[in-house]
């Protein structure tokens, strides 16, 4: 049989495109994870903040960039850069606070992102590895997050950095060796500050991009998830698309717009009118230059990290070691990744879910802000009692999961999605 023209395919005609897309897939990726990625018809305002994700890692990636031209990277002279680039590189301080802001941004969407799933469900069968992912993404997030955060010397930093890097030194047998491994010196010093840069600019990032295009793809492959959590592609027009499905663009891509413009609202507002967001987002003592003789009068993480850090104290040290906290610190993330598993009702989203669940996830939320206010507080008063409460109710939601979603009542579930697009 005599081969087709070439020029039977449209898509690969004459043109500069149909030349782009002899040799590489550029049409049919786009066709296949936006023209034709067919989403459910009924997102709302919970599934602005995936699409804000990426919005932000752009925004981080970025601005990231420009402060590496002007950062120096020495114990000797990161802070006075980091002066340099506030007020003698052009438009550094705006810069700068996209990026610090950006950080902040990152965690308070991811943390709304996360919510959504366990609103809707979305971590079950079968987006399993799309949660995996996420989960993943949450814990380089943290590592970008912690790094990030040394690299301006301030006090805070350097004392901050001594504070989570000892922690290390609590594990049996290897500790000690770790700490010194981590750190590069016997403290926090200036080959520390060295290597988290090299991670901060260069590693993490890499594997943040890896993971956010993995989560993507796993994602797409499944399909998307709804907030009435039932499958669209049960029912498919003539065509094979599904009945309860629209094109990714123009739908979403312009409904997401109104999303990044409320954002970038907000986020406008915090960099021009209160960057330092009342010393959540940058802290004072990080105005002061490192110094290793004098310790802040309150140690405390940035914000986005005071809930697992009130775990941490939340337990007491026994025979004089945080072995016990800093376990529980890290079953705290762990946990995160069995939720598929653990969640055992046979419905998803919370719309049909029975009270029980509505409950939990009500108290787990209330907690989980709890304990970020204790860890952001000094250890006394109210604060010890409210944040081992509150490490009790997190662990709960979890580990009783299996049991309560499972003996829950729950309501019918439609056969068709209930929202209109
Ligand atoms: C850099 C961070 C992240 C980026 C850029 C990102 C990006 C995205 C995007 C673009 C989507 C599709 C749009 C949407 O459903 O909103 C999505 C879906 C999803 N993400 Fe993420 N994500 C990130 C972090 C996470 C984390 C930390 C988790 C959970 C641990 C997570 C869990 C999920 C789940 C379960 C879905 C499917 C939602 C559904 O279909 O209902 N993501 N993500």
């Amino acid at each position: 049989m005599a081969a087709a023209p070439e020029s039977a395919d449209s898509s690969k005609g004459g043109s500069f495109l149909g030349w782009i897309d002899q040799r590489f897939p550029l049409t049919s990726l786009w066709k296949s994870h936006v023209a034709e990625y067919y989403a459910p018809k009924n997102f709302n305002f919970w599934y602005y903040f995936g699409s804000l994700a990426l919005l932000i890692l752009v925004n981080q990636l970025v601005t990231g960039i420009f402060l590496t031209m002007n950062y120096k990277p020495s114990s000797a002279e990161a802070f006075a850069s980091i002066e340099y680039i506030m007020r003698d590189v052009n438009w550094g301080w705006l810069i700068r606070y996209l990026h610090s802001t950006g950080a902040s941004a990152f965690f308070i969407v991811v943390y709304l992102h996360m919510f959504r799933a366990l609103l809707y469900g979305s971590h079950r069968k079968p987006r399993e590895l799309v949660w995996i992912f996420g989960c993943l993404i949450f814990l380089l997030l943290m590592a970008e997050g912690f790094m990030g955060y040394v690299l301006p010397w301030g006090n805070m930093s350097y004392w901050g950095a001594q504070v989570i890097v000892s922690l290390f030194g609590s594990l049996p047998y290897i500790g000690g060796t770790l700490v010194e491994w981590i750190r590069g010196d016997y403290y926090i010093a200036d080959a520390t500050l060295n290597r988290f840069f090299a991670l901060h600019v260069a590693a993490l990032p890499l594997a943040l991009i890896f993971l956010v295009v993995a989560h993507v793809m796993a994602l797409h492959e499944v399909g998307s998830n709804n907030p009435d959590g039932i499958e669209i592609k049960k029912y498919k027009d003539a065509q094979g698309h599904p009945l309860d499905g629209i094109p990714f663009h123009p739908y979403y891509t312009v409904k997401d717009l109104v999303g990044v413009a409320g954002f970038l609202l907000l986020f406008c507002g915090v960099i021009f009118f209160a960057p330092s967001f009342g010393g959540l987002f940058l802290e004072a003592p990080n105005f002061e230059p490192a110094n290793a003789l004098q310790t802040p009068p309150h140690i405390a993480p940035v914000w986005y990290f005071t809930p697992f850090y009130a775990m941490l104290r939340a337990v007491p040290s026994f025979a004089g070691t945080q072995v016990w906290g800093v376990l529980v610190m890290g079953a705290s993330i762990v946990v995160l990744f069995f939720v598929p598993w653990l969640d055992r009702s046979p419905v998803r989203s919370i719309r049909y879910r029975g009270p029980i669940y509505k409950v939990m996830l009500a108290v787990f939320v209330l907690s989980f802000i709890a304990l970020g206010v204790c860890g952001l507080k000094p250890p006394s008063g109210i604060y010890p009692t409210l944040a081992k409460v509150c490490t009790i109710l997190y662990f709960a939601f979890f580990l009783l999961m299996p049991w309560y979603t499972k003996f829950d009542s729950v309501k019918p579930v439609p056969e068709r999605v209930t929202g209109h697009a």
